[in-house]
C-alpha cells in the first residue's frame, strides 16, 4: 500500500472557525446578539487548564463574549451548582461548558443534568443524550469530539456510510457512544468495541472506518487496521521522548501521541488522522459552532 493520506484536522478547523466568525458577524449586526460561551474548571489540573484556555481565546478570536470560572479543588458541589444555576439564567451566556473531569468530592452526573440543555453545547445533558440515540441530530447538541471527527470522516467518503463497517474502540459517554451514534445515523455498521472485547485485533480488521478512543498511547499497531481503512485517532496522551533530551530539571521531554501507533498504520490505512493536528483541533471548532448556534436559537 503507498503511504495513507493524512487527514488535516488543523486546516478544516481553521475553515469550520473561519465560517463560525462570519456568522457570527453577521448574527451581531443584524440582531444585537453577541454569542457568550462559558466554560468553568475546578482544580489545577494542568491538561484541563490548557484545554479551557484554548477554548476561551477561540470563542473571543470568533467574536464571541467569553466568561471563564476558575474555581479551587476544594470547591463545594452546592457552591459548583449554584454557579451553573447562574450561567442557565444569564441571558449573555448561550454556552455553558464545565471541564471534566471534576473533582472526586462532586457528582459529575448531577452538575451536567444542572446544565440547562439548550445551553448544554457539550451535548452530554440526557436530554442531548436522549435526541442524538433517537436519531433528532436537528435538535441534540452533538458531543464536540465525535462530531469533529464525523466530519474529518465525511471528508474522506462522503455523508453516506451504508455498507461501511464501523469499529469504535472505547465506550465513553463523551466520545465512543456518541460516536457510535453519529457512524450509525449515517448508515455505518458499527461495533463498539472494548478493554473485554475478545480478540480485539482481529474485530478492528474488520472495520473499514477505525475509530480509536481508549486513551492508552500508540496501543493500535499496523496489525489493528484493515488494508484502505480510514483511522481516526481521538487520543491525546503525553509521553515521555527521550530522543528529544532532556528538560531543564533532568527529567526527559515529552511528547503528544495517540492511541494509533501513526508509522505502522499510515502503512496499511487509506486516510488517517495525526495527533497532534487530526481529532483535538476540530473538537475546538465544534465547540464554537454549536454556541453560535445556540445563539442563533435564542435569537429566534
Ligand atoms: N474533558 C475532556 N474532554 C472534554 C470535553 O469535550 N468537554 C468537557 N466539558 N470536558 C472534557
Amino acid at each position: 500500500m503507498a503511504e495513507a493520506r493524512r487527514i488535516d484536522g488543523k486546516a478544516a478547523a481553521a475553515r469550520i472557525i473561519e465560517n463560525v466568525t462570519a456568522e457570527t458577524a453577521a448574527l451581531t449586526a443584524k440582531t444585537g446578539t453577541v454569542p457568550g460561551l462559558a466554560v468553568v474548571i475546578v482544580g489545577e489540573d494542568p491538561a484541563s487548564q490548557v484545554y479551557v484556555g484554548s477554548k476561551a481565546k477561540t470563542a473571543t478570536a470568533c467574536g464571541f463574549k467569553s466568561i471563564k470560572h476558575e474555581l479551587p479543588a476544594e470547591t463545594s458541589e452546592a457552591t459548583l451548582l449554584k454557579v451553573v444555576r447562574d450561567l442557565n439564567e444569564d441571558a449573555e451566556v448561550h454556552g455553558i461548558l464545565v471541564q471534566l473531569p471534576l473533582p472526586e468530592h462532586v457528582d459529575e452526573a448531577k452538575v451536567i443534568q444542572t446544565i440547562d440543555p439548550d445551553k448544554d453545547v457539550d451535548g452530554f445533558h440526557l436530554i442531548n443524550v436522549g435526541r442524538l440515540s433517537t436519531g433528532d441530530t436537528a435538535a441534540a447538541f452533538v458531543p464536540c469530539t465525535p462530531a469533529g471527527s464525523m466530519l474529518l470522516i465525511r471528508e474522506v467518503l462522503g455523508d453516506d456510510l451504508s455498507g461501511k463497517n464501523a469499529v469504535v474502540v472505547g465506550r465513553s459517554n463523551i466520545v465512543g457512544k456518541p460516536m457510535a451514534q453519529l457512524l450509525l445515523a449515517a448508515n455505518a455498521t458499527v461495533t463498539i468495541a472494548h478493554s473485554r472485547t475478545k480478540d480485539l485485533p482481529g474485530v478492528c480488521r474488520g472495520a473499514d472506518i477505525l475509530v480509536a478512543a481508549v486513551g492508552r498511547p500508540e496501543m493500535l499497531t499496523g496489525d489493528y487496521v484493515k488494508d484502505g481503512a480510514v483511522v481516526i485517532d481521538v487520543g491525546i496522551n503525553r509521553i515521555e521522548a527521550p530522543e528529544k533530551g532532556l528538560k531543564e530539571d533532568g527529567t526527559p521531554k515529552t511528547k503528544l501521541v495517540g492511541d494509533v501507533n501513526y508509522e505502522e498504520a499510515a502503512r496499511k490505512a487509506a486516510a488517517i488522522t495525526p495527533v497532534p493536528g487530526g481529532v483535538g483541533p476540530m473538537t475546538i471548532a465544534m465547540l464554537m459552532a454549536n454556541t453560535l448556534r445556540s445563539a442563533c436559537r435564542s435569537a429566534g
